[in-house]
């Protein structure tokens, strides 16, 4: 080793050595702050139409859009590591996508489909969470109804759309879920939601609201993995990610409203807002690791710049560090396994 410059200082030896914690293997752990468990983890999946096998998605290597078979087949697995959740996306073939998304509230439906499917396989062993928005079954792609205004400008119909939500939520707890997630950014949407459940008899099923979710570029991957059709952009509906403020406003709205979850999305790059909402949220608060997330960091460690699994792990206990009971995460069922196997 080379002398430091300043050798000569008399330097007092410390007292207060933190790395006395630090040791070895069990002295970290005993005073680990942060643990994860298998069952913090939601496995998002995505249950395709008119497809004969399923179709792995290029920008996020290791994810699929399921058929029933590999559906039923990725849940068991998540399930046999230890995952209690799965949230499900349905992608309609493009020609049963309408202005509407009428395929969204129909009973036939791709969406409502694979959860009584699930429900049918798992009772109460998986819960099942259901994506509750327009978007995967909207021609435009948007999230809501689009009208044309005074102006002449296209715009998405907040109360419109309202009442489509309320339809979508009534038919997916039909279909058997125990949890809808309302994902529109519609103002008012978890009240309508939960008015709606209620007045169908579903006073059970549980609201995970998007609560704090941005307009976001990490979504690019997703747009992959629904065929999503959308031109343009959901700046007017999704929130600005200069902003930290509204976060509070928007999860104080959904609480109020019945919110039995909120939720920030995407995770790292809005560890402050996390932070910000755990702190004032007296429901449980979840992040969602979204598909750019997971997709740079399968980009790099499929490069070798970065060590995957170690990557995978420290950014889902920085999520948990920031707030998070609840990670939504496409590594759910990687991670829960290397948790079981220590
Ligand atoms: C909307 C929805 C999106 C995601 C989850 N729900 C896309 C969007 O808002 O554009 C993104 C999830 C991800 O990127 O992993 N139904």
């Amino acid at each position: 080793m080379s002398t430091p410059r300043n050798s000569h200082l008399p330097l007092p030896a410390p007292s207060r050595r933190p790395r006395r914690l630090r040791q070895n293997p069990a002295m970290r752990e005993l005073v680990a702050e942060t643990a994860l468990r298998p069952a913090d983890l939601i496995l998002p999946m995505f249950y395709a139409d008119g497809i004969a096998e399923p179709r792995e998605i290029v920008s996020m290597p290791g994810v699929h859009q399921h058929t029933l078979d590999s559906l039923k087949r990725a849940a068991h697995d998540a399930l046999d590591a230890g995952v209690r959740c799965v949230d499900l996306f349905g992608v309609p073939r493009d020609e049963d996508k309408d202005a509407e998304g009428t395929q969204a509230w129909n009973p036939d439906g791709v969406l409502n489909r694979g959860l009584a499917a699930l429900r049918e396989e798992f009772g109460d062993d998986l819960l099942v969470m259901a994506d509750t928005c327009l978007d995967e079954f909207t021609d435009h792609g948007h999230c809501g109804v689009v009208r044309t205004d005074r102006h002449g400008n296209a715009v998405v119909d907040n109360d419109a759309t309202l009442v489509l939500y309320q339809q979508m939520a009534v038919a997916q707890a039909e279909a058997g879920a125990h949890i809808v997630s309302p994902s529109g950014m519609m103002d008012g949407q978890v009240l309508a939601i939960r008015d709606a459940l209620d007045e169908a008899g579903h006073q059970d099923v549980s609201i995970m609201a998007y609560s704090a979710k941005y307009a976001s570029a990490f979504f690019g991957p997703f747009r992959e993995a629904v065929g999503s059709s959308l031109q343009g952009d959901r700046r007017t509906y999704q929130q600005d990610p200069a902003n930290l403020r509204e976060s509070l406003l928007e999860t104080e709205l959904d609480i109020d409203e019945g919110a039995d979850f909120v939720m920030v999305k995407p995770a790292l790059p809005y560890l402050d807002v996390l932070r910000a909402v755990a702190d004032l949220s007296p429901v449980p608060v979840a992040a969602y690791q979204v598909s750019g997330e997971y997709a740079m960091i399968q980009a790099a460690g499929r490069n070798g710049w970065v060590d995957l699994d170690a990557v995978m792990m420290e950014s889902l206990v920085s999520i948990k560090r920031a707030g998070a009971d609840q990670i939504l995460t496409y590594f759910a069922t990687d991670a829960a396994r290397a948790l079981s196997a220590r």
